[in-house]
Order: structure tokens, then sequence, then C-alpha cells
């Protein structure tokens, strides 16, 4: 496949589509909604409006870093703060898909809400080949394919999704972005769920839990760098465990799940055979710099019969 070719008539399309309009992009961060905006970008110049939706779920340090690599490539981007709706919404739901549910719902009324008040009336989005295939199949219900779960987003929302990438798969997302001229480090990012760190919060999702799995999943991406993985990450598990301190004291603290991945289109996913001294690395950065965990375990489950994600 030639992918200049491919980014090319989707620029095109996009610009056919919005006609004399201007369309809004919701950048998270991740590759498939950043090759998304540069597409858009491309197409319609000043007539993009980016956006990020801070739900406070995001990884350390998240809106600032995308504001400043999307600044370099000339793009403005405007950050929306929101996670005090996100937290409100998520409070007291332990169930996976009534989370996914409650972030779906608060996602695209924040976000319909700055995409009124911008006058667009198309959205980007970066769905991709293999979210649409696991909400068809019923797998879960990924957040940004609204059609497929019946949601019109025309209706309920009052805008038209525009699609670029819903053909492809990872790699060939990568692809694009390359020919883009995206910086490396974006376009070879690994996956990021759209709901972000309420997919790795079992049970309730709050901020002193979500926190807790940001320390962790940092320590989980930096340990793990030199490998070639799909996707590295912790999971902050609904249970305690006893522990026991340096002085003999009794704890009762976190458990968090190391997952590390090898993939390559998230359908199937192996776990990275890590060597040994990597994961007594890992448990030993998460016990001492994540206040409060008393166990971590490693995460030994293919997909299938595991998905990728915990819920
Ligand atoms: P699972 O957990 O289903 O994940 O094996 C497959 C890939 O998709 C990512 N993922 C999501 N991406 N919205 C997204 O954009 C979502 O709701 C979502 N849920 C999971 C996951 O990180 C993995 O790369």
């Amino acid at each position: 496949m030639n992918y200049r070719e491919f980014a090319r008539k989707q620029i095109e399309s996009i610009r056919k589509t919005v006609g004399k309009g201007a369309a809004v992009s919701a950048l998270s961060g991740g590759v498939d909604s950043a090759v998304t905006t540069v597409l858009g970008a491309k197409a319609l110049g000043k007539r993009l409006k980016v956006l990020f939706i801070d739900d406070g779920l995001m990884r350390e340090d998240e809106p600032g870093k995308v504001r400043k690599t999307f600044a370099r490539l000339g793009i403005k981007v405007t950050i929306v703060h929101a996670a005090d709706k996100f937290f409100a919404a998520l409070a007291g739901l332990t169930d996976p898909e009534e989370k996914r549910k409650a972030f779906r719902h608060t996602f695209y009324k924040v976000f319909s809400k700055a995409v009124r008040d911008s006058g667009a009336e198309f959205l980007l989005q970066g769905t991709i080949a293999a979210d649409i295939i696991e909400t068809r199949k019923g797998v879960k219900t990924q957040h940004n394919v609204l059609d497929q779960i019946g949601l019109s987003a025309k209706r309920g929302y009052g805008f038209t999704t525009i699609e670029p990438l819903k053909t492809l798969f990872k790699p060939g997302v990568r692809k694009v972005g390359r020919v883009l001229g995206l910086p490396a480090a974006m376009y070879q990012r690994m996956p990021f769920p759209g709901p972000g760190l309420s997919c790795r919060v079992l049970g309730e999702v709050t901020p002193e839990r979500v926190a807790i799995v940001r320390r962790a999943c940092r320590i989980a991406e930096e340990e793990t760098e030199r490998f070639k993985r799909f996707q590295a990450f912790a999971v902050l598990l609904a249970d305690k465990a006893t522990g026991v301190t340096k002085d003999g004291r009794r704890a009762f603290g976190h458990i968090v799940s190391v997952r590390c991945v090898d993939s390559e289109n998230a359908i199937t996913a192996a776990p990275t055979k890590l060597p040994w001294p990597v994961l007594m690395k890992l448990q030993q950065r998460i016990t001492r710099e994540v206040p409060g965990v008393t166990k971590v375990v490693y995460d030994l489950t293919p997909k299938p019969p595991s998905t990728i994600e915990y819920i």
C-alpha cells in the first residue's frame, strides 16, 4: 500500500466533505488522534480547531507535552479542563461497561459543547479498524466508535464525524504518521485507550486511585522502554493484599499488575518475555515509589483469552 497516496486522498476527502465549513479534532496524545489531526490540519489549515480534553485520566504530564509537540508542527492545541466532570460521572461505578459508558457520555457532553462553541459542524476522529471490529463483536465498546454502538453523533451530539483512518490497523496508521512528517517519538508511541487510566483502575475510579496507577504506568513504560513491546502499563486491582513493613508491622495495601505485551494489531497479543532482572526492578520501583503498594504481579496471559486492557 502507498501510504503517501493514502494520506493525499484522505486530505482531499476531508477538504471536500468539510467544504467551506470548519472541523474540530479531538487530540488525545495517542498515535491515532495525532495522525488524524495532522491530516485535518493539512486539509483545512486554521479551519481545523484542535481540542485536547483534559479528562484527568491521562499519562503523566500529558497535556503539556502534547501542546508542545503540536506547537512544533505549527498546530495550536486548545486544552479543555474537564477532570472534575469525568470523576463525578465515574464516582461509585465499578462495572467495566458502565464505566466506559459514563466516560463516553461525559466525553461527548464536554466535547459537543466545545464543538458547538467553536461553530464547527464536523468532527474528525481517530477510529481505526481494530476499534470497529472489537466493538462489532461485542468484546468491548470502544468510546470512539459511536455509529457501531447505535449512537448517532449527528442526532445525539449535533455533529458529523469524519474517520479517515477507519480502514487501517495500527502499523498502517504509524506509516501514515511517518509520511506526514510526525516525529518518530509520536508515530511510534504505544497505544493508549480512549478512556485513559480509567481502564487501568479496577473498581471505583477516583483521583487518588488514578494517581497511583499513573505513577505505576510511568515506571512500567520506563523500565520496558528498550524492548520492542507493543504496550506496557500497570493496572490497579480492586482488592488489597496483606504486606509487612521493614520494621515488621502489618500493612494492607494495593495490588498492582504490570502488563507488557507483544502484538501486531492488538487483535491478538502475547506477554513480552521480560528478563528476570527487569521484572525485579519493576516490582522494586513500584513498591518503593508508589505509596501504599504491597504487591506487584506480572501478567502472563495472552489475548485471547485475556484482552490487553483489564476492562
Ligand atoms: P483490548 O483491551 O481490547 O485493547 O485488547 C486493544 C487495544 O485497544 C486499546 N483500547 C482502546 N483504544 N478506545 C481506544 O481508542 C478504547 O476505548 C480502548 N479500549 C482499549 C488498548 O489499549 C489496546 O491497544
